[in-house]
């Protein structure tokens, strides 16, 4: 039994296209198991530089076969680019399977993403305007169409006809929007099944038996804990759950079959779009972060907002995900700060809070409380060796162990594959 999720631990962003990548090497199957091309997930190997949004990092490594599991949702014009540019760049994709389950982005859910987060005014969400949340609002209101169902041209006309009415509807009568014409999204989605059938499979006859012969399989987690829509910062979340729980739903693999479940948290948090973060900084200390670690969305180019460790929300992450290990990611980024703070606790009406609040509300008015630990002013971004790792960043990371209750397996010290510090193996060996 070897099934390892890999889940953001903070508001995403926090290095998993990276942690896949590395972990790749060993696995039989990599399968993303939730959200869209919201995602952004950047991995540098040889192959270069890469921004990822619907195929799984492990693409990388012709012998492992990757998955878009049944969790995802498919903008095909962004996936059919995707893959255009992995070719163009001389990665192998054959080994690529979508899942015939996974819903698609239709062109009005990204029109309607756009068109809502305007109505919303000044409470808009900051979506990435990919159409997410749409797309999953019509799978759960069983109006989605499935790219198992760009196979079957009839069964795909009867679906787009009877949904599209509907569609058009509320675009013309509710926002005043010109009606989209069924000819044009059906001839163009034809063309995009026709280029994506190869890939489409049923997939559980897939996935099944390589968990029954306890193959390393890892699932990739988008987004992250803080995002989900019961446990992140509602309304100001994704629309699928990017928790260990959601890998699970998203790929057809029982929670009993899990072995590990790998937290990916940076050694600070970010957060883009909107919503309440209690740790961040909008003076020079965030500007600094921002600019060393580059910290611009891989989907929007937007700044991420940045801030010190909130080991409170931290805390939930690991609770509500039963992480098993934790993959500390951007140490370097703190490597010529004199100081490292880490907020242990918020202040709400003078009353001090140890735990998430469920309530944005409440969050918004919460005030941390930080603890300072020195930093280590010395590079960190060649060391392969934990014990090579001054004394200052152990005591950082045992710190975070501490306040997480959960064990650092390894850590990063680098946007580039071998920038990374194994603690303890991860696969079982
Ligand atoms: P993901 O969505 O979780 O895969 O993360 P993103 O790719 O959106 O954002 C992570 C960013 O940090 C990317 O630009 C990575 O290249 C970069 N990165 C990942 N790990 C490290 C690290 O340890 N140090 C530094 N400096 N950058 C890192
Ligand atoms: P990865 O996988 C960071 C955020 C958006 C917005 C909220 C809702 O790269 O970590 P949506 O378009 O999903 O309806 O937007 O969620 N968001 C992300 N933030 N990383 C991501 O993915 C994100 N995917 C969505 O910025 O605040
Ligand atoms: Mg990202």
């Amino acid at each position: 039994m070897s099934v390892i999720a890999i889940v953001g631990g903070q508001w995403g962003d926090e290095g998993k296209g990276k942690i896949i990548d590395f972990l790749a090497e060993k696995a039989k199957l990599v399968i993303r198991f939730s959200g869209g091309d919201n995602a952004g997930h950047t991995v540098i190997n040889p192959y270069g530089e890469f921004r990822m949004h619907l195929v799984p990092s492990g693409i990388f490594y012709p012998q492992v076969t990757c998955i878009i599991g049944n969790g995802v949702v498919i903008n095909p014009a962004v996936l059919l680019t995707e893959l255009d540019e992995l070719r163009s760049r001389s990665v192998d994709i054959s080994h690529l399977i979508i899942s015939d389950r996974a819903h698609l982005i239709m062109p009005y859910h990204a029109l309607l993403d756009g068109l809502e987060e305007e109505r919303r005014g000044k409470g808009a969400l900051g979506t990435t305007r990919r159409g997410i949340g749409p797309a999953f609002a019509d799978k759960v209101a069983r109006l989605g169409i499935r790219a198992g169902n760009l196979l079957n041209k009839n069964i795909f006309l009867k679906q787009l006809s009877s949904t599209l009415e509907l569609k058009n509807a509320i675009l013309t009568k509710i926002y005043q929007h010109p009606p989209l014409l069924l000819e044009e999204i059906f001839e163009q989605y034809c063309h995009y099944g026709e280029q994506l059938a190869p890939f489409i499979k049923e997939t559980s006859s897939i996935i099944g038996p390589a968990v029954a012969r306890g193959e390393p399989i890892l699932l990739e987690g988008a987004q992250g804990a803080l995002l989900d829509p019961d446990f992140g910062t509602y309304p100001y979340v994704t629309s699928s759950s990017p928790l260990a729980g959601g890998g699970s739903i998203g790929t057809g693999i029982g929670p009993m079959a899990f072995d590990r479940v790998i937290g990916v948290f940076k050694a600070y948090i970010t957060r883009v779009g909107s919503g309440p973060m209690p740790t961040e900084l909008k003076d020079e200390v965030g500007e600094l972060i921002r600019e060393k670690a580059h910290e611009y969305g891989a989907t929007t180019g937007r700044p991420r907002r940045c801030g010190w460790f909130d080991a409170v929300a931290g805390r939930f992450s690991v609770q509500v995900n039963g992480f098993s290990d934790i993959a500390l990611t951007h140490l370097d980024i703190y490597d010529d700060f004199p100081l490292i703070k880490i907020c242990t606790a918020y202040k709400f009406d003078n009353k001090i809070l140890d735990s998430f609040p469920s309530d944005v509300a409440i969050l918004e008015r919460c005030q941390p409380i930080y603890e300072e630990l020195p930093a280590w002013q010395v590079s960190t971004s060649k060391i392969h060796d934990f014990n090579q790792l001054p004394l200052e960043a152990h005591r950082y990371i045992a710190r975070l162990e501490e306040l997480l209750s959960c064990p650092v397996s390894c850590v990063t010290v680098g946007p580039k594959r071998d920038q990374m510090i194994k603690v303890r193996s991860i696969f079982s060996e």
